[in-house]
């Protein structure tokens, strides 16, 4: 039976749920994008947007899904036949890789067990060993959606800093951007990605490139064909509240009410609050008996938690069993971790009650799929909540 009353429970990593404030902001009357009240609007969400990324640089903000906005990092900075070093941390890690060579970069990519972010020690020896300076850039995913870890970035820029090497920083933060700490300045990362739709509780259509004076440096010298994503445009246009294309209106109305939330929680609230709902959810994984995709207690993801199956066990069979018992979407595991794994979303707009909701849910829904999982997950992760 499908419940139908009620809202949905849209608990997959991204896109997340919308809140109201939002959905009344994208349902104004599109404006003239060529007006002063749209002016207005695009200075206002180009100037309140750097503080969640950390970064008093500009921000372009394009017309697109997350993936669009990997696209402009790699072609505004590089040039054909440049090598990238990346790391296979997961899925999404993996397909930058692939945007990357199919760009015509040369990519040497770290293996890795899904398991653990980047290793600062890797990167520090991988960028010793490159004596002349043949890497132009390091590819990092932040926190891989995935699988639920997220890599140590200031280590990383350390770790760079140490071999003393020139490489540009390019950083996926997709999944953490608004959810997670992260500081593109302080950091020192030269291109930050993100989009829309996770920490950001907006619908999908919007993505973002934070870009560092370093980085517009190198666009001057970058090769690779650039048209639609090419930054300098936008940054022309930016200037007087104006886009080089048509801008995507109703989004922004969104992104400013998103924004407006987010700063009246206060951004390290808003970390808190995450931190607090992912120790949540693991003490319900491990109280159930299951475990956590994240090896390493230092790269726990505060924005979602993957959680491996016994063996045996099918989890989309879990994922199913609980949409259609209760009405929640959990995301699925991808790529080789596709049957395996499901994840917990808990980024965005969220109280402690729905993810009490949530993690019920899961309980229940495991049961019902003949998982065995010990009772004392739930009280264990209410316990949290209630610290
Ligand atoms: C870490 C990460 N990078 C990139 C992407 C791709 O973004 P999009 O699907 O918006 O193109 C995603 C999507 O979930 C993601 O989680």
């Amino acid at each position: 039976m499908t419940a139908s009353s009620g809202r949905h429970f849209l608990q997959i990593p991204g896109p997340t749920n919308v809140p109201d404030r939002v959905l009344r902001a994208l349902a104004q009357p599109t404006i003239d994008h060529r007006g002063p009240e749209f002016a207005d609007l695009a200075l206002d969400v180009l100037r309140r947007i750097k503080p969640v990324f950390g970064t008093s640089g500009p921000v372009v903000i394009y017309p697109s899904s997350g993936t669009g906005a990997w696209e402009a990092a790699l072609v505004n900075t590089l040039s054909p036949g440049d090598r990238v070093l990346a790391f296979e941390t997961g899925h999404f890690a993996t397909l930058w890789r692939d945007m990357a060579e199919s760009l015509g970069l040369v990519v040497d990519f770290v293996p890795g067990d899904w398991r653990h972010g980047v290793d600062p020690a890797v990167v520090a020896e991988r960028l010793a060993a490159d004596e002349q300076h043949g890497i132009a850039a390091v590819m990092v995913v932040h926190n891989e959606t995935s699988t639920g870890v997220t890599s140590r970035v200031p280590e990383i820029r350390a770790a760079i800093d140490d071999a003393g090497h020139p490489a540009l920083l390019l950083v996926d933060t997709i999944s953490s951007l608004g959810s997670i700490d992260y500081r593109h300045d302080e950091w020192g990362v030269d291109v930050t990605v993100s989009c829309s739709q996770k920490g950001l509780m907006l619908p999908p259509g919007l993505g973002f490139n934070a870009i560092s004076a370093k980085a517009l440096a190198a666009a001057e010298r970058a090769r690779l064909p650039r048209s639609y994503w090419n930054w300098a445009p936008h940054l022309e246009a930016n200037e007087s509240g104006s886009f080089p294309y048509t801008p995507p209106t109703n989004l922004l109305f969104g992104l400013r009410e998103a924004l407006a939330l987010l700063e009246t929680e206060g951004l390290p609230q808003v970390f808190a609050r995450h931190d607090r709902h992912a120790a949540a959810t693991r003490a319900a994984v491990r109280g159930w008996g299951l475990e956590v995709v994240c090896a390493d207690e230092r790269e726990h993801s505060s924005s979602l938690t993957a959680v491996l199956l016994p063996e045996g066990h099918d989890a989309d069979a879990v994922r199913k069993t609980i949409l259609d018992r209760f009405d929640m979407s959990l995301g699925a595991g991808l790529g080789k971790l596709a049957g395996r794994v499901f994840r917990i979303g808990h980024l965005g707009d969220l109280n402690d009650l729905t993810l009490a909701g949530t993690l019920a849910g899961v309980h229940m829904g495991l049961e019902l799929a003949g998982v065995p999982v010990d009772p004392a997950g739930l009280p264990a992760a209410l316990e949290v909540l209630r610290g």
